[in-house]
């Protein structure tokens, strides 16, 4: 019951009233009934005014990462309908994995997986990925698509797709898509992407696509603090008093991930996605070095193809470079 009051009251917004009389009559629960779950939502943290003849009013939520408090902001079709939620645990990348290996079929298809805090977060490459209790949003959607396992590194993009759109409108900020696993806000990192995949030859079993976002970080780690940055940070710099729910980031985040992966599920690429992803490209018409494995070589970036590989004008001609082997930076520094 906690779970649709704070649904309602949160859809009311932190201006208007919602009933006590409505609130009876949508949960089919007595005043009392409702006037206690008010009261543990208070005791939670939960800001709630309560006006005679008019009703209760959110006037602030604490970022706490419950069930309910996520439940109350999700409006998705079917992502995130199952959330696995875990004040701790190692990576949330690990638990989907273990999750889809204990599930048949397509069942657990769209689960997402969200932690507080991980103890073993990992990044690309065998890095780990900072990850303190109540300062990141860190969590893993669980996908087990019917597609080409060929064109699962795609699908890197697509959450990188979201999170801009999701960050930009809880928000305001402009943040933009370093290729392929990034996101970043004046030149600095905010966001790593790490997908994995279990796959045969022609078949996917399952993909497992994971998210860390740097929301209330003030420091970071010597070896990161040079590049890396916080949404609070970002907003501080600009005068901006925004307490962001990391729920309600989460929620946006899912919204656009659903719209765009089932617009990448019809044709399996990102010929409908390539214009907007490119837009938001912030290595758009940038000098690049591509950190290939099998020799670094610099050009000029223009923009990601259908298919997701960077393409890069060289001296030689334009080259293509897929996001699986290489990485990109700045010539002149990270971005
Ligand atoms: C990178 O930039 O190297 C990718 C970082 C990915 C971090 C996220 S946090 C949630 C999910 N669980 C993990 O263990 N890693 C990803």
């Amino acid at each position: 019951m906690k779970r649709k009051i704070l649904q309602m009251l949160h859809q009311a917004g932190t201006e208007e009233y919602v009933s006590g009389q409505e609130l009876c009559e949508k949960l089919g629960v007595s005043r009392t009934a409702v006037w206690k779950s008010i009261q543990q939502l208070k005791e939670a943290g939960y800001v709630i005014e309560a006006v005679q003849n008019r009703g209760y009013r959110l006037m602030s939520a604490p970022d706490i990462l419950s069930e309910g408090e996520m439940a109350s902001w999700i409006r998705t079709k079917w992502l995130g309908h199952d959330v696995r939620y875990f004040t701790e645990i190692d990576s949330t990348n690990t638990e989907a994995k273990r999750i889809a290996e204990e599930t048949q079929g397509r069942e657990g298809n769209g689960l997402i997986v969200v932690a507080d805090m991980q103890t073993s977060g990992k990044g690309r490459r065998g890095r780990s990925w900072s990850s303190p209790h109540g300062t990141g949003l860190f969590f893993t959607i669980l996908l087990k698509p019917d597609i080409d396992p060929a064109n699962a590194p795609m699908l890197t993009l697509v959450k990188a797709l979201s999170v801009v759109k999701g960050i930009m409108e809880v928000t305001n900020l402009e943040p933009r898509i370093k290729w392929p696993n990034d996101v970043v806000l004046n030149g600095k990192k905010i966001v790593g992407i790490l997908t994995e995949m279990s796959a045969q030859v022609d078949y996917v079993n399952h993909i497992v696509v994971g998210t860390g976002i740097n929301v209330h970080q003030t420091e970071f780690p010597e070896e990161i603090a040079k590049t890396a940055t916080s949404l609070d940070i970002e907003l501080k710099k600009q005068g901006k008093e925004l307490q962001i729910s990391r729920a309600q980031l989460l929620a946006a985040i899912l919204k656009k991930f659903e719209h765009y992966y089932e617009i990448y599920l019809q044709t399996q690429d990102l010929s409908v996605l390539t214009e907007e992803y490119n837009r938001l490209l912030v290595n758009c018409g940038q000098k690049v070095r591509v950190l290939d494995p099998l020799g670094e070589f610099e050009g000029q970036a223009l923009g990601i193809d259908t298919r997701g590989e960077l393409v890069v004008e060289t001296e030689k001609g334009a080259v293509k470079v897929s996001s699986g082997e290489v990485s990109v930076r700045g010539i002149y520094g990270y971005v």
